[in-house]
């Protein structure tokens, strides 16, 4: 048992990645704008990293842009894009404090200047802290994630670096966006919806995942460590017999 001073849980995850939906109707039940709902959004991945903190969980993966969000109306993408640099902006002082190191999967080089030249900023700044990471996925795509890989192994096939036969399950790992990061124990999804919407498909396959119909603006502590407690219940046999 992993005692903390406020909550008991049976097992911590080292790694929870948390698809963040729910945001437009939670504004919409409110009344609010779409937008209004991405800044509450916002807020909250303030509250859910402060409690990761605390309760031991290293790395935290966080669902910000998926690949196929960019088929939404240009202001609210624009007014993503701006909030994910107010974001970093904002929080660069708590991650020095909480020595949390920021990383990015995802096609990068798809958003806007500003917002990379951010992003590389934050990196730099953080890179030699070890105590935590948060991993914004942005204009991220399990797919487009997989053929990426492919498409760097292809290449190093095809100049003779690499062999047909070499190429097994831990080389093509190798070459995802972030091999260093061990995958995700417990995969949570907000909103009620019971899909992954292209969200890592490959370090996914044997997360234990966890889905409530709460939406992501209310998603707080409580139902973070109702999350967690739910994993702790979970026997995980990856096709062992126990
Ligand atoms: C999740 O909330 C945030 C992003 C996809 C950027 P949504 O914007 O998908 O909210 P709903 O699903 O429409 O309520
Ligand atoms: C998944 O949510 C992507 C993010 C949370 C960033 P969506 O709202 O885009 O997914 P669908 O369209 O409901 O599958
Ligand atoms: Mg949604």
């Amino acid at each position: 048992m992993i005692k903390h001073p406020e909550i008991k849980f049976e097992k911590v995850p080292c790694h929870v990645a948390i698809i963040m939906d729910g945001n437009g109707r939670w504004a919409k039940a409110k009344g609010l704008s779409r937008v209004k709902g991405h800044e509450a959004g916002a807020e909250n991945v303030r509250r859910i990293l402060k409690a990761s903190r605390r309760w031991g969980v290293k790395y935290v993966t966080l669902y910000a842009f998926s690949v196929e969000n960019w088929a939404r109306p240009s202001f609210e993408i624009k007014a993503l894009m701006s909030l994910l640099e107010h974001f970093l902006k904002r929080e660069e002082a708590e991650f020095h404090e909480s020595r949390l190191r920021l990383r990015v999967t995802g096609r990068i080089s798809d958003l806007p200047r500003s917002a990379q030249r951010e992003i590389a900023r934050v990196m730099k700044a953080t890179e030699k802290y070890d105590e935590g990471q948060l991993v914004l996925a942005l204009s991220y795509g399990g797919r487009a994630e997989i053929v990426d890989a492919a498409k760097k192994i292809a290449e190093k096939v095809k100049c003779g670096e690499m062999n047909v036969n070499d190429i097994d399950e831990k080389c093509f790992g190798g070459y995802l966006y972030n091999p260093d990061i061990p995958d995700p124990d417990l995969m949570v999804r907000t909103s009620g919806e019971i899909r992954i919407s292209n969200f890592l498909l490959w370090e996914l396959s044997y997360s234990e995942l966890y889905f409530t119909d709460v939406m992501w603006p209310d998603f707080n502590d409580d139902e973070y460590a109702k999350a967690i407690h739910e994993y702790g219940r979970r026997q995980r046999r990856f096709g062992d017999v126990k």
